[in-house]
């Protein structure tokens, strides 16, 4: 029945657990020898931190506020996934600044990245608000395992079981590269709380101008009403048997703090500890509230 038409095939590559239809060894071997360009802009992220959010800003400054390439361009095409077997047949390699996308942690892709002046955008999101968002996508991707409940799901995040690995071996080894790599910190929070100042600041980053006119249609077009509603951004195109948007939808909530619905104050406690043990002498720029 519906558990036998799953495509949950997972690949172990580093140590890490990936949807094998989309990583396949070819595609991870081409992804860790990638002769990157200096003038490539590349997008990381652990899942649902922001990966969809950040494609769609990055879109709109570069075509300078028009709205068409994001209206007509599917994101995974926009800025490709580094590590899927699509990514050689959607990269644009026409364009001045090839805008690409990875969730590989850095143990893995920093040392390539090292080797150019590629400039690298991370973005961090509240990992109570990440392991809501990843269970929800779980029951949505029917590519991923059908998590038995929230409590079980988020042990497993916590054990640095689930796909891509331990949240808190990404952010560390991402936060690591602070001297080694052109890097800029951005956290989901922050593009919240403010979108066009985040948006200037990455334009100075990327040395890309953005008049005031770029900025307006860039907050509208990036606003969560106007993503959820874009097919070229929400993953309706992806057909039904590898996302089931009868089981929820890809632009979920898009809420700060969605945890405090979900988390008990047991599991709460828990996270809190294993959260102290993990960051405790982490430098985190920016706090998430706890
Ligand atoms: P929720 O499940 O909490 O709603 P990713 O793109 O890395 O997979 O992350 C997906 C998460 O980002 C989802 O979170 C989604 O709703 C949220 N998101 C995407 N676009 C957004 C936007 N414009 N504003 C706010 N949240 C957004």
């Amino acid at each position: 029945g519906r558990a036998m038409e799953r495509l949950e095939v997972t690949e172990t590559f580093a140590g890490i657990a990936l949807p094998g239809h989309l990583h396949t060894k070819e595609s991870l071997q081409f992804a860790t020898t990638f002769p990157f360009r200096d003038t490539d802009v590349v997008i990381v992220t652990y899942p649902k931190s922001g990966t969809t959010w950040m494609q769609e800003i990055l879109t709109l400054l570069y075509s300078r506020g028009d709205a068409l390439p994001a209206k007509t361009i599917p994101n995974w095409e926009r800025a490709p996934w580094l590590e899927q077997i699509h990514f050689r047949g959607a990269l644009r390699d026409t364009a001045a600044h090839r805008l690409i996308t990875s969730h590989l942690p850095a143990r893995v892709l920093a040392p390539l990245l090292q080797r150019s002046k590629a400039k690298v955008i991370y973005v961090a999101r509240n990992p109570k608000d990440v392991v809501v968002s990843f269970y929800y996508f779980h029951r949505l991707a029917k590519f991923l395992p059908d998590p038995v409940s929230f409590d079980a799901f988020l042990q497993q995040f916590l054990e640095g079981t689930v796909h891509y690995g331990s949240w808190f071996d990404h952010v560390k080894g991402w936060l690591g590269q602070r001297q080694l790599l052109d890097i800029f910190y951005v956290t989901y929070e922050e593009l919240h709380q403010d979108l066009r100042g985040t948006a200037q600041r990455l334009s100075t980053f990327l040395g890309c101008p953005l008049g005031p006119e770029t900025l307006e249609a860039l907050e509208q077009h990036c606003s969560f009403a106007a993503m959820r509603d874009n097919a070229m951004a929400n993953y309706t195109l992806i057909p039904r048997e590898i996302m089931d948007h009868s089981q929820g939808r890809f632009m979920r909530k898009g809420m700060v703090g969605d945890w405090r619905d979900h988390f008990s104050p047991l599991q709460n406690a828990l996270f809190n500890r294993v959260y102290q043990e993990e960051m405790h002498d982490v430098d985190l720029s920016v706090h998430w509230p706890m």
